[in-house]
Order: C-alpha cells, then structure tokens, then sequence
C-alpha cells in the first residue's frame, strides 16, 4: 500500500512540474504565470479538483513515443469562483508549447461535455502555439471537436476565454466562438496568419502586437472584450465578471445582497444634460448612478465607444446595459457599435439577464464608407437583436432618440417593456435644423431659423411621444434608479415566446 501511495504521489509530483523547471523558468521569465499558478489565482483557495492528470499523447512519430508528459499540456478540471461551479482548462505551455494534440483535445472536450450536462460555465485560459505539429490531422480533429463543442454550448453555458500567449492559425477560432474574450497586454496575440506570413503574402510589415496583439483587438478589430496588465489583472477581473453570469441558461441570474437602497434619488442627474443639445455629457455617469455601489463591468470600453456596453447589478440582480455614448461620435450607430451592441443584448437574452437601454442617439453615421461597407446589414443585427430579445427590457431616453436609430433602441415597437424619457428627451425624425431645411428648402436663413425654432418646439419634447403611448411616462431624471429597479421588480414574472423555428435568420 505504501508504495502505491508513493506512487501515486510521484505521478502528481511529476504531473505538477509540466515541461520542467527549466521551462517553468522560461515561462516566468516572460512574465507569464504556469498553468496551474493561473488557476489557483482564478479559482477559489482549494476548490480545484483535477481530471485527466496523467493523460499522455498518443503519437508515435519524429520520436515523440520518447517524449511524454503527464497531462499532455493541458491542465482541466473544475472548481469554484466565490463558491459558484466552473469548469476550466488552462493550457500549459512548459509541454510542447502548450500544442494541441488528439488527447489534449479530448481532455478540453471532456470539460466541457461535464459543463454541459451539468449546466456550468466554462473558462479557457489559452496559451498555445497551435495545433501539435508532430501529430498533424489528429491535431486538427480535436480542434474540430473543441469547435463543434463550442458552439453547442453556445446559449447554453457562459464561455471565457483568456488569451496569455500565442493563439494563432485556426486554433483562434475555438475562443472566437466563446462569449467574452479577455487578453494580456504585450503577453498576448491572436491572428489567423502571423507577421511573417503577412509579410510574404502581402509584403506588410508588422509586429506581433500590433498584428494582433490586446490592445490591436479591444480597440481596432473588436475581437476581445478587455485588455489586462498582467495575467493576476486578467485572472482577478475574471473572478469578478464571472459573478454577474448565471451558471447556464437552466438557472436564474445569480443574487447578491446589496445595502444601496433600491429607491435611491440622485438628484445630480436633474442637470446631467447639458443645455446646449450639441454638448456631449459622458453617459458613464447615468449608468454608475443607476447601478448598485456605482459597480459597472464595461466591455469593450475601447472598441466603438460610442455606445457602451456591460454588466451592472440592480438590487442585486444582473442587468446588462447598453447605452449610447454622446462623448463619442455623438453616440452615433455605426457599424462598429451596432455588431458590438448586438452581440451583447444576444447574449443577455439567451441567458435570461434583463436588459436596460440607455438612449441619447442622434442616427445612424452618414459616410460612403459606412454604406460601402454595409451598414445597412450591420445595423439591422442590433435592430434584429432587440427584436426578437423577450428579457424584460427597458429604456430611458435622456436626450435624442431620432430616425431609425430610435425604433432600433429597444423601443416601444420592439417589444420594449418599460419606455420612459426624460423631460429632456427629443423624439424626432431627425434633429430640427435637418429637417427643417429639408421641408424648406430654399428659404432664408431668417426663415429657417424661425422654422427650426417652430420644429423645436413641436418635436424637441417626449410627449408627442408619450401622446401616442410609444413612451409609458416622462420621468425625473432624479428617480431614474427607483423607476428601472421598480420595473425589473415587476417584470420578472415576464413570460413572453417567439413563434417556433429552427432557427432564425439574423443578418451576418
Ligand atoms: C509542437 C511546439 C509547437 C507546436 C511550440 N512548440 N509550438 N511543439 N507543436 N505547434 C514547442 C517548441 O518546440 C518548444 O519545445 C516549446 O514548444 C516552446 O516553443 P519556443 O518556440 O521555444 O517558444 P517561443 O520562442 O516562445 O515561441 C512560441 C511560438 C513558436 C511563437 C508559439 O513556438 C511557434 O511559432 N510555434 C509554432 C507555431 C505554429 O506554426 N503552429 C501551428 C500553427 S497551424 P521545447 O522542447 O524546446 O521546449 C495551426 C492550425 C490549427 O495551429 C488549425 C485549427 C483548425
């Protein structure tokens, strides 16, 4: 019996040094952390409990039958964050570059099959030079396996992933097809192609980083969500967004206590909007004002600023918030800050997380390279989002809700639950002085202006709109938080269904 135990401990002992201490080494030395060290900052003290330790790979070419390492380079298994399941996989780089072989895949996939059945989030730490080159299609099997999976549990179980190193080549596409992508700072990229191929193709010249690098990817293309320091930033933000999720789309959104009385008046936000209707006003302030403690959870704070996106909580419970941005292209839709909105409310319907609208948006942004390259298509994705979403939804109008941009923003017509404005709201076609050299055109300036003061005065206010019963009631921008907690309050008994289909059609 004793030396079984021995034995056994040996096994771990050797399972826990991955490639090495030499490797260990190398891999602080860019200051990354191992495998295991980013899980134990992850998940709670003690909570992780292991599978597959001992798993090895199965290739028996360019002498890897020599070459084996307990666990194969990937690191699997489940524990908690603040007391709730999770299921994680973190890859290790110190084995074979952290590469994806048939069984390290096998091992992903056998996480996540558990997270299905189960009705738990799971949590990739990504840091991988790709698919294991010695085993060729097998390698590129699993990854199918990981990508099928993937999107099985799309809608079904929140999916993280955190890029801490190289993701290239098609093994970007298994995170591309979580929820929420967050990355490490000067540690981490992504591309389909790296520098080198790039420059062979097209002749650019670039550098990892700016290729494809965090920041690259939460401010240009879009593709992650944050960017973080360092791997304990990453990791730390992770534990604190993972407690606004709800373990799955079988469970209700998770509940914290909360001291910040539900009906708190904010008496700031009377002369929140300035009085000049071309001055910007940050709408951060609205949202901190509203939200629990001030606590807001953004999302792609640095991509499409110009309608902001996140996760606050209302007396204790989840919200996701989306809100034009004024500071920002005047808090224009375009097709950046469309896609960005839609994905967003998507994910706050499949997973049951009410929706709070935030609205002070002048249109859609005017430009040929907006039309050429397809806002029309783009903007119905978030038009299309919010229309088929049967989460409670409701909308504050602060300022401008004009044109096409305000049926899109959840309003009244798209199933809005709750439309309030503000006394401040213009709902309008579009902003007076357009439309009026529109009607008159051709008239003087004199003219004009007293025309546009006559249009101000007939559509610069809420209640044409209230008149007609698109806004339920015009409310103090003071009572803002009272209104929103009390309707969430009221509507989480809300049971609405879409007719049958195998699936929509949502504009790609
Ligand atoms: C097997 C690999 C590996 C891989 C790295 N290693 N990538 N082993 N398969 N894909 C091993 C190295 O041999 C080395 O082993 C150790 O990991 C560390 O690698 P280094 O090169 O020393 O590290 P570094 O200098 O930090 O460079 C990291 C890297 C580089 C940029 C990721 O290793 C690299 O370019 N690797 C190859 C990337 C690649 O072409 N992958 C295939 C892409 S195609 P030792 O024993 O020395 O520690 C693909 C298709 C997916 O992924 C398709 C999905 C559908």
């Amino acid at each position: 019996m004793a030396t079984t135990i021995e034995e056994l401990e040996a096994r771990r002992a050797a399972a826990r040094m991955g490639g090495g201490a030499k490797r260990i080494a190398a891999q602080h030395a860019k200051g990354r952390l191992t495998a295991r060290e980013r899980l134990s900052v992850l998940l709670d003290a003690d909570s992780f409990e292991e599978v597959d330790m001992y798993v090895e790979h199965n290739c028996v070419d360019f002498g890897m039958e020599e070459q084996k390492f307990p666990g194969d380079g990937v690191v699997t298994g489940s524990g908690t964050i603040n007391g709730r399941l999770v299921y994680v996989f973190a890859q290790d780089f110190t084995v074979f570059g952290g590469s994806l072989s048939e069984r390290h895949a096998q091992k992903i996939c056998k996480v996540m099959d558990a997270a299905m059945k189960v009705g738990a989030p799971v949590i990739g730490l990504n840091d991988s030079g790709g698919a294991r080159i010695q085993e060729g299609v097998a390698s590129l099997g699993g990854y199918a396996e990981v990508f099928q999976r993937n999107v099985l549990a799309s809608g079904v179980i929140p999916q993280l992933s955190l890029i801490m190193g190289p993701c290239a080549g098609g093994a970007v596409y298994s995170p591309a097809m979580t929820d929420f992508i967050f990355m490490v700072k000067d540690s981490s990229y992504m591309f389909v192609t790296g520098p080198e191929v790039v420059k062979t193709v097209t002749n650019e010249v670039v550098t990892q980083e700016e290729l494809g690098g965090a920041v690259t990817h939460t401010t240009k293309s879009g593709v992650a969500d944050v960017a973080f320091e360092n791997d304990i930033d990453a990791l730390l933000a992770t534990r604190e967004f993972f407690d606004f999720l709800p373990l799955s789309n079988r469970h209700d959104i998770p509940e914290r206590p909360t001291d910040d009385p539900w009906d708190r008046i904010e008496d700031s936000l009377d002369t929140l909007i300035p009085p000049s209707a071309a001055t910007p006003y940050d709408m951060h302030e609205l949202i901190r004002k509203v939200a629990d403690e001030g606590d807001f959870f953004e999302l792609q704070p640095k991509h499409a600023a110009n309608i902001i996106i996140g996760f606050c909580r209302i007396e204790g419970r989840t919200v996701g918030v989306v809100a034009n941005q004024p500071m920002v292209l005047a808090g224009c839709l375009d097709i950046n800050s469309s896609k960005k909105g839609a994905r967003f409310v998507r994910f706050c319907d499949a997973f049951d997380i009410p929706i709070l609208t935030l609205v002070d948006v002048p249109g859609f942004l005017p430009g040929v390279g907006q039309e050429h390259h397809g806002i029309i298509k783009h903007g119905a994705k978030l038009l299309f989002a919010y229309a088929e979403a049967t989460v409670p939804k409701i909308t504050v109008i602060t300022r401008k809700a004009y044109g096409g941009a305000y049926d899109v923003m959840a309003s009244k017509h798209l199933r809005g639950d709750l439309n309030y404005a503000w006394p401040t709201a213009e709902i309008a076609v579009m902003g007076a002085k357009g439309a009026v050299e529109i009607i008159f055109r051709g008239k003087t300036a004199k003219e004009i202006a007293e025309h546009t003061a006559e249009y101000e005065e007939r559509f610069a206010n809420p209640f044409v709109a209230a008149s007609k019963g698109f806004i339920d009631e015009v409310i103090m921008p003071h009572s803002t938080r009272r209104r929103v907690a009390l309707g969430l309050r009221k509507l989480r008994g809300k049971q609405l269904e879409n007719p049958w289909k195998k699936h929509d059609n949502i504009p790609l």
